[in-house]
């Protein structure tokens, strides 16, 4: 019986090694594998032998059997081969790379969620935007530097009688007076988006994103905008960061402040461990953006009655708080917005 066994595998291994087509193959399986196969009907019979004959002659069997099988599979893939259709189901597969969000929306919406934390809410608004409501609204006068061509963007369009000349908002201060046209107070307002200057410079791009709040209610005070500054720093930097208001001057509030918070590498203190100077900050604070009281003024361009209600507003780059959180050191900013994966890819 064994010798039988192995003349019938020897047969069988010769004529797969001839087999021409996948087809013949499949017949040649069929012959010896399949229910009335050639080996199928050998196995059988091994229920007539004696008992250790039975276990040796199955070991035997099953052996053949997978010997076969590899035979017809290898052969299988040299026809393919062969003939040019080569596709291999078993060769472990290429991990398709997965993407990931761009650094600068990771900022916007983890901005976004820690305001959203403490009930403010996101707005949008137009990026293409009147000069009233960049300019005029927020009480810049009109010669004042940046509603010159050198800093913003007119468009070559027709202006407008009520609202002057169209401009590619230069900062998100212009959703202040929108905001307070579309809902009357309270109001806690997280603008984020895209504005446009005519800057460019290793540490300057024509285009940068802005988060500007603005809340706005009876009895607000200098009070709620700390508490609300220190709040975010905590939030998005870490516990142990505080912030400090310097006098400042912006047209649209009365007071005005520059918040600075404390840098993240020396810990505020402004010198190193060997008593060296940290390069980061001035001594030990870093400028984070303009804050102050909303100017009564842009409170009645907004329809808002000045004599009941007050607010605080702020506005900061993303991308400088981004660069600012992660200790990230850009030696051009410009890159960020360039398509190179290798450098995209890091984050
Ligand atoms: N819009 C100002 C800028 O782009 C920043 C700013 C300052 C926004 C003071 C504010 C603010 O809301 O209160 O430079």
């Amino acid at each position: 019986m064994r010798e039988n066994i192995q003349s019938i595998k020897n047969e069988a291994l010769s004529q797969i090694m001839e087999a021409t087509s996948a087809g013949e193959l499949e017949e040649i399986r069929i012959n010896y594998l399949g229910r009335n196969g050639k080996l199928t009907l050998q196995i059988k019979d091994i229920s007539t032998l004696d008992e250790t004959e039975k276990k040796e002659v199955g070991l035997l069997v099953n052996e053949i059997k997978t010997v076969m099988t590899d035979a017809i599979a290898t052969q299988k893939i040299k026809l393919n081969k062969q003939s040019g259709e080569w596709f291999d189901p078993t060769i472990p597969g290429k991990k398709p790379k997965s993407g990931h969000l761009h650094l600068v929306t990771q900022a916007i919406n983890e901005i976004s969620n820690v305001f959203g934390k403490i009930g403010f809410t996101r707005a949008r608004y137009p990026e293409v935007e009147w000069d009233w409501f960049s300019f005029e609204a927020l009480n810049i006068p009109k010669e004042h530097p940046a509603r010159d061509t050198l800093e913003t963007f007119f468009l070559d369009t027709k202006p407008s009688k009520k609202y002057g000349e169209m401009v590619l908002t230069p900062h998100t201060s212009s959703g202040q007076v929108r905001e307070l046209q579309r809902i009357p107070p309270p109001i806690r307002m997280i603008n984020i988006a895209k504005c446009y200057r005519r800057q460019s410079d290793v540490s300057h791009v024509p285009m940068f994103h802005q988060f500007e709040g603005l809340v706005v209610d009876e009895g607000i005070s200098i009070v709620n905008l700390k508490g609300t500054l220190d709040y975010f720093a905590k939030s998005f930097f870490g516990v142990d960061r505080k912030t400090r208001l310097r006098p400042y001057h912006f047209q649209f509030t009365e007071p005005s402040f520059e918040v600075d918070i404390t840098c993240g590498v020396c810990k505020g203190k402004g010198i190193l461990a060997k008593g060296k100077a940290c390069k980061l900050c001035k001594a030990g604070w870093l400028e984070l953006g303009g804050a102050g009281m909303v100017h009564p003024n842009v409170l009645r361009n907004g329809g808002v009655d000045a004599s009941k209600f007050t607010g605080f507003a702020f506005g900061w780059g993303v991308e400088r708080a981004l660069m600012m959180k992660s200790g990230l050191e850009l030696a051009d900013l410009r890159l960020l917005y360039t398509t190179d994966l290798r450098f995209l890819k890091q984050f």
